[in-house]
């Protein structure tokens, strides 16, 4: 766009996603629409015990986001804000799904910006058919053989069927 910084066209997304879920998708459309270029990063954080590993998010990532344009997929180990200010990203995407997500987001926001000052946090509400959606629950009607098909972009269909059937 016109005479804005080009800073600020760049925001990040960074989550676990393990795996990402239609919810997530709905997210990144909706952070789109604001910025150019969103980098959706995946948080290697082993404390959480992920099912795929980091390579795999980001594989399954890049095959559901394949129609959208603007959007760059990588990883981070280091603290996100810190990531955030070295990829020029002035703005962190994160999604709210329902007030209980409030408490904790909202301590994560005032910490990262401490942490970065320059970095603000940008909350976007997907919608709310998707607002009881997590990655836990997926997997875990998915293991149980569940149908999940309208929560889940294909290819994470795939993937967890893959999984769950060895
Ligand atoms: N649709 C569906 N599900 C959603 C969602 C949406 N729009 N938004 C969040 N969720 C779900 C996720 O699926 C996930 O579910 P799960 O707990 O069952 O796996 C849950 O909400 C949490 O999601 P996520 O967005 O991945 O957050 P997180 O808490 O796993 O990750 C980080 C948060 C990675 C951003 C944070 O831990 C972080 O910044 N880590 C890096 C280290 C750091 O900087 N620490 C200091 C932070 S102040």
């Amino acid at each position: 766009m016109k005479g804005r910084h080009p800073m600020i066209d760049t925001a990040l997304y960074p989550g676990t996603f393990d795996p990402i879920t239609l919810g997530h998708v709905d997210i990144m459309k909706r952070a789109k629409r604001i910025f150019s270029n969103l980098i959706v990063a995946v948080a290697d954080n082993p404390e959480k015990h992920p099912l795929f590993s980091v390579q795999e998010r980001i594989e399954i990532i890049k095959e559901a986001t394949r129609e959208m344009d603007g959007i760059t997929v990588s990883s981070f180990s280091e603290l996100t804000a810190r990531y955030a200010k070295s990829i020029n990203a002035l703005v962190i995407i994160r999604g709210l799904r329902a007030v209980s997500d409030f408490e904790f987001e909202f301590q994560m926001a005032l910490m990262n910006r401490k942490i970065e000052p320059t970095v603000e946090t940008v909350f976007l509400m997907p919608n709310e058919k998707y607002s009881y959606l997590s990655s836990s629950l997926i997997k875990d009607i998915a293991r149980r053989g569940g149908d999940i098909s309208c929560f889940v972009p294909d290819i994470v269909k795939e993937k967890l069927a893959q999984r769950y059937s060895k």
